[in-house]
């Protein structure tokens, strides 16, 4: 019996995997085990998920947890690699651009197990990325290529990969959405919050060019104290982000600053928290590559506060607008945001919650 290796390690990954798992055990025969490599570790990144979204719990956990990124591949690696010596699958699943999308791909690759990349071809073409460096080398190690939207076909091609590995499915985070939108439409977060549905913007920072530079981190609360004024901020912080926050709170806080009672610091929110408080927002604010998809499907504004984006379907057809990182950029962009009706936008083709199933029958069709 074909036998499948399901690799996932951090926060993005989680909702990628649970339809796919699901659409392989329904429609495949086939043996089929999770592996996490616990890049991320504490429950509001990684076990809410599972519990969730009805994820299997992993068969095999990896251990590896943070360090520096030659640290935590080169640990992913060598653990990995005595996993899959002993499991010898006939394939090896991977998601999105994480240090453990990468470490995965040059493991198996190099035992010459054929690997499946789900979320291929994106490219910000910014290699100060570490994800953009992960999404090159595991695309070009791949057998097959399982794409979101038309711009990563051409990305792939240009590249010199052959066509026949390239398969257009759709976006298997939308199927995830889509199977969990009514169950967080009932939870009403933003009620819990003492906010009301279009009263609030919400946030999110992660990318280390955002938060790892004080001054950079800085000019962006900055901002958000000034939308703040017009409309409460939710920010579930992240882990990565918090210290550097922690550090600019006082700063923020003094007077004429951030009022705290406008800017609602949380901790990470779970799936269903999360989408509730998206679903509800007026605007969105973030450096996340999904956050920028799943506002393109839920129709709500978001300004992503990088200069590029690896998800050009989301400007072209959706509701995003790059806004950079400087003060200023971020407050006009609000102020636009907040004062004309923006577009609501399209949702690309095949984001129709069946990428999943499109990516089990073509393995199913594929494979020995
Ligand atoms: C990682 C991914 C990023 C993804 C993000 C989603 C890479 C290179 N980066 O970034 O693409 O968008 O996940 O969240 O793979 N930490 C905890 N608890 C955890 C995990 C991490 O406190 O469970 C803290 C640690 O201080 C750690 C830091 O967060 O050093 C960064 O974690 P890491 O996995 O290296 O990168 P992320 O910033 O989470």
């Amino acid at each position: 019996m074909v036998k499948i290796i399901s690799v996932v390690g951090a926060r993005p990954n989680f909702m990628k995997a649970a339809p796919v798992m699901r659409a392989l055990r329904e429609q495949m025969e086939c043996e089929l085990r999770l592996v996490h490599t616990d890049q991320h570790y504490d429950d509001k990144l990684s076990a809410v998920f599972f519990d969730e979204l009805g994820l299997p719990r992993p068969d095999i956990h990896l251990g590896v947890g943070s360090g520096s990124h030659a640290w935590q591949t080169a640990e992913i690696m060598v653990r990995l690699e005595k996993v899959l010596e002993e499991a010898k699958p006939s394939l090896v699943l991977v998601y999105g651009d994480v240090n453990s999308t990468l470490a995965t791909s040059v493991v198996a690759a190099k035992m010459n197990i054929p690997v499946a990349h789900v979320e291929a071809g994106l490219r910000s073409f910014d290699r100060t990325m570490p994800e953009e460096l992960n999404r090159i080398v595991t695309d070009h190690l791949c057998e097959y290529l399982f794409t979101t939207e038309p711009s990563a076909r051409k990305n792939l091609l240009k590249e010199g990969i052959p066509e026949e590995k390239i398969f257009f499915v759709g976006n298997v985070m939308v199927d995830t959405l889509l199977e969990h939108r009514a169950r967080a439409q009932k939870i009403n977060s933003s009620q819990k919050l003492g906010l009301s549905p279009r009263g609030y913007a919400l946030l999110t920072l992660h990318r280390p060019s955002n938060v790892d530079v004080r001054e950079t981190l800085e000019g962006i609360m900055e901002a958000v104290s000034e939308i703040a004024k017009e409309l409460p901020v939710v920010f579930p912080c992240h882990p990565r982000t918090r210290p550097h926050l922690n550090s600019l709170l006082a700063k923020l806080n003094g007077p004429n600053g951030m009022n705290e009672n406008r800017v609602i610091i949380t901790d990470p929110l779970g799936y269903l928290e999360f989408l509730s408080l998206m679903i509800d927002a007026r605007l969105v604010l973030t450096d996340s590559g999904g956050i920028q998809e799943e506002t393109t499907v839920l129709g709500i504004p978001c300004l992503t506060l990088r200069d590029n984006t690896e998800r050009p379907v989301t400007i072209e057809l959706g509701t995003n607008v790059l806004v950079g990182n400087s003060r200023e950029r971020i407050l006009a962009a609000a102020k636009k945001a907040l004062t004309s009706r923006l577009s609501e936008g399209r949702v690309p083709d095949l984001w129709d919650g069946k990428a999943a199933e499109r990516i089990a029958r073509t393995l199913a069709n594929h494979l020995p």
